[in-house]
């Protein structure tokens, strides 16, 4: 099976997007998938601020994603503007693209209820996302519920596409991840960069230590059996755990001899060291970024090479060029 995943960069990690995003791809790795992961930058444009926070916020999605686990061995890693004849596959399907199903995305609307300028860029998102996925004949794209109308006008500009002119383009799958698994932020709300409630993947011991005090928790007094099915440092320390680890933590929250200090110190040990391997890949890259350029060539070179090929099928069926 060929799988995609596209990553817009936007900003620090946290661990709400290690469980949601992250994990699921390292787990695609370990299965026997062709499978494709790239950094949206050209996406990332849309709504970018100044060219020097576009630039870092790539560098940091390249190096974080590297650090948890990506491992270019075993997926194809590039940079989407790495692949430049995207954008030539992005305007040929803006001709299978009609304006209504554009102007239904509601993604777009939010965005411009949420005060952003409309400009085309923003408005034809989807048509480059289509041509991300179209491009390397991908079968299943793995999407959170905010992605499924993006997959679904994929879905129609391919077999527009395909009426015309023949099988052409794969029409993508999509696998909708439905969050059962909602990780909770400190205030109990789901974790969002949005709501301020996050705990980040990359940060000091120090910090990672005020943010888990700050955890809300109920008053159970120490000395008092601890309500761990309704706890949300529970249910975050639970992320980290096998089955028997958290048995073994259940007893705790109910034997009254620890409080929720206790536990929220267990929590922050508990991410620190989860991480710890991620974290020291990622002090390494970031001091050796050559190694990184160099991960980045291999997976632009391979993901240019399918690319070359596809587009001199589609030129042909449509009739570009005369050579
Ligand atoms: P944020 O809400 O912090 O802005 P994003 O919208 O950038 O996060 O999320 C990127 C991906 O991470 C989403 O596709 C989603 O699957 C996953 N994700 C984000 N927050 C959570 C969460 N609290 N629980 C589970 N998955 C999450
Ligand atoms: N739109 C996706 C998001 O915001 C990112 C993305 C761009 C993508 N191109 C893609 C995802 C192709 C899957 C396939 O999360």
């Amino acid at each position: 099976m060929k799988i995609i995943t596209g990553i817009q960069s936007s900003g620090k990690l946290h661990i709400g997007n290690y469980f949601g995003a992250i994990k699921p791809i390292l787990e695609y790795q370990e299965q026997n998938n062709e499978l494709f992961t790239f950094i949206a930058d050209y996406h990332a444009l849309t709504t970018s601020a100044d060219p020097a926070t576009t630039k870092q916020n790539t560098i940091d999605a390249v190096v974080d994603y590297l650090s948890l686990g990506i491992d270019p061995h075993k997926t194809t890693f590039f940079l989407q503007s790495d692949v430049p004849s995207l954008m030539e596959l992005y305007f040929i399907l803006s001709k299978f693209t009609p304006m209504g199903l554009l102007q239904r995305s509601h993604s777009y609307k939010d965005k411009i209820d949420k005060g952003l300028t409309p400009n085309h860029a923003l408005f034809s998102y989807p048509v480059l996302m289509a041509a991300d996925i179209l491009m390397f004949d991908i079968d299943i794209v793995p999407v959170g519920k905010d992605q499924m109308q993006h997959l679904e006008i994929a879905q129609e500009i391919a077999r527009k596409f395909n009426n015309e002119y023949g099988e052409v383009f794969t029409i993508p799958k999509m696998i909708v991840n439905e969050e059962t698994a909602i990780v909770p932020g400190i205030n109990g709300d789901k974790m969002s960069k949005s709501y301020g409630n996050t705990i980040d993947i990359f940060q000091s011991e120090k910090s990672l230590k005020k943010v888990c005090s700050k955890i809300i928790t109920d008053s159970t007094e120490l000395g008092s059996p601890i309500d761990y099915k309704n706890s949300n440092l529970y249910k975050l320390s639970a992320l980290f755990l096998n089955e028997n680890e958290r048995i073994d933590l259940q007893k705790r929250y109910l034997s009254g001899n620890e409080g929720y200090g206790h536990f929220k110190m267990y929590l922050k040990d508990l991410i620190y060291s989860y991480y710890s391997d991620s974290m020291a890949r990622r002090e390494h890259y970031l001091n050796n970024m050559d190694e990184v350029y160099t991960i980045l060539d291999i997976g632009a070179e391979k993901a240019n090479s399918i690319a070359f090929n596809k587009m001199k099928e589609v030129r042909k069926a449509i009739g570009l060029g005369i050579r």
